[in-house]
């Protein structure tokens, strides 16, 4: 693991956001893993500025995202569908026809998830993954338990992260279930970011670069992924620079 721990967010943004600029430079028509949160805001901020500055271009670039909720309208503010359009797709040039999140309305979420999962096979594989970590450990929605799940799948969300996300739903209708990649999916990235920022992700970092491989914290199984670099400031890294 290569672990960077920077002092602010906007550092962590720059440094992430400079990593794809120069993979997309490279490889225009790049496969890139997406990921919503808080967290990464600042590098997409970041990235609409780099492409409203001539600095790069999304045009041929494809995007799976990692999660999306179930039981909620796509049009619905607080679904990762709007999520990206809102603070990222619609503000670069991005071809719509090449964004790819998974439809957490599919009247067969298992059939959906299969087909999301060849998608991303016959794109040839995610170039770059880019994470968030949940204050339990979770990746993408893979939440704590006691075996590693594989591939695209629905799962029922945990108490942790539905207190975690309830604050975007103050009505209380926050969702039960999403569609995720599985941690196979995670794993078979050529290359994965994640970031993790504020004081609140003190221990699941901890667990995560120190701790032992386990499902209990499924973050931990990138300590077998041989390209992989944790953004942290100094909040997140609290207790692994002690
Ligand atoms: P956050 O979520 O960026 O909103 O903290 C991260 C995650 O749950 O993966």
């Amino acid at each position: 693991m290569d672990i960077r721990v920077l002092k602010t967010k906007a550092d962590i943004a720059k440094a992430c956001g400079e990593i794809f600029i120069e993979e997309i430079n490279k490889k225009p028509d790049i496969v890139l893993g997406l990921a919503t949160g808080a967290t990464p805001l600042p590098t997409y901020e970041y990235l609409i500025d780099a492409y409203k500055n001539g600095r790069v271009s999304f045009k041929e670039v494809t995007s799976f995202n990692l999660d999306e909720y179930c039981d909620l309208a796509r049009e619905n503010e607080n679904s990762y569908y709007s999520y990206m359009l809102n603070n990222f797709f619609n503000h670069v040039d991005m071809d719509k026809s090449r964004i790819n999140i998974p439809d957490g309305n599919a009247k067969d979420a298992e059939k959906e998830c299969a087909a999301y999962d060849k998608m991303i096979e016959d794109m040839g594989g995610i170039d770059i993954q880019l994470l968030g970590i949940g204050t339990n450990g979770h990746i993408g929605f893979n939440e704590p338990s006691d075996e590693f799940t594989d591939a695209t799948f629905k799962v029922k969300l945990s108490d942790s992260t539905i207190k975690s996300n309830s604050i975007y739903f103050p009505d209380g209708d926050m969702p039960r279930y999403a569609l995720t990649m599985g941690i196979g999916s995670i794993m078979k990235a050529k290359k994965i970011i994640l970031i993790a920022t504020g004081a609140a992700k003190i221990d699941a970092v901890d667990k995560m670069v120190n701790g032992e491989v386990s499902p209990a914290c499924p973050a931990s199984i990138l300590q077998n992924h041989d390209d992989v670099i944790i953004f942290l400031d100094e909040d997140a890294a609290a207790k692994i620079n002690k």
